[in-house]
């Protein structure tokens, strides 16, 4: 099974922290940022994975992951160097997709929970088309939203809604067929400039092909797009791991787990 991890864009929210570091490189109390997308990706048995960001970040992501085999994994790297939209990560990541279906994580993503990685894999065994994963957040307007009927079925995908009909964000993970390249091609970029990633799964949603799985209250997402999301981040991982003593998100950990290494 095959992965992208976006780790690209220019990190705005956090001048000037990130004008000299990539943002995906950032401290999450012991961690790397990117190593929580890539523990999700290889929680559920992914192991050829894609990382695209900017080009003159490359060789420190080369630094740190090389080639993947520390972590019984394959690595490459692509370049996004103008953040023209999470949905150009499906045109950049053509080649290495090679017209098979793969799963697109955010690198600024956490997700936290227990039989997270057997509902994503599943959720790549059943998906038809795209499917996204909802999560119940306070302040819907900062995120794609999801409205959905009683079942779960989706009804309507919305970018970052002035008046949102509901509190279930789209979070930052997509489970995406093999026609994804073709249906971005067709797409024309928003208002912003970007190849919104919301219009590639409305596109999906319309063809009746978009599934939503919902990440439920006793589970955890995170992003970590601004500092005061830096530093809940650190506070979360550093909670459990000190209460428990078991880690959060190791690469290391689950790739010994899976028998990779
Ligand atoms: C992006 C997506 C949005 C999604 C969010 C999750 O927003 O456009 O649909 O809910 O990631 O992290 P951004 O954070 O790039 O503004």
């Amino acid at each position: 099974m095959k992965g992208i991890i976006l780790a690209g864009g220019n990190g705005t929210r956090l001048h000037p922290i990130t004008k000299a570091v990539s943002k995906h490189l950032l401290p999450i109390y012991n961690k790397p940022m990117i190593y929580f997308p890539l523990a999700s990706l290889m929680l559920a048995g992914i192991r050829e994975i894609l990382l695209i960001t900017k080009s003159e970040d490359v060789p420190l992501y080369q630094r740190l992951l090389g080639d993947g085999s520390e972590f019984g994994i394959q690595m490459s790297y692509e370049t996004q160097d103008k953040p023209e939209g999470i949905a150009q990560a499906v045109t950049i990541g053509e080649k290495f997709t090679d017209g098979k279906p793969f799963t697109l994580i955010l690198g600024d993503n956490i997700y936290f929970g227990a039989g997270f990685g057997a509902r994503l894999s599943d959720a790549i065994k059943n998906n038809e088309g795209s499917t996204v994963f909802a999560y119940q957040v306070a302040n819907p307007r900062a995120y794609g939203v999801v409205n959905m009927d009683e079942n779960f079925k989706p009804l309507e995908i919305v970018e970052k809604p002035a008046d949102p009909k509901s509190n279930w964000a789209v979070t930052g993970l997509y489970v995406y067929g093999a026609d994804a390249a073709t249906m971005v091609k067709g797409m024309k970029p928003s208002p912003r400039g970007e190849l919104e990633i919301t219009d590639l799964n409305r596109l999906y949603l319309e063809q009746g092909r978009m599934k939503v799985e919902v990440l439920g209250r006793g589970f955890c997402w995170l992003d970590m797009g601004t500092p005061q999301n830096l530093l809940d981040a650190s506070d979360f991982v550093r909670t459990i791991e000190e209460r428990q003593g078991l880690q959060v998100c190791d690469p290391l950990e689950i790739a010994a787990n899976h028998g990779w290494i």
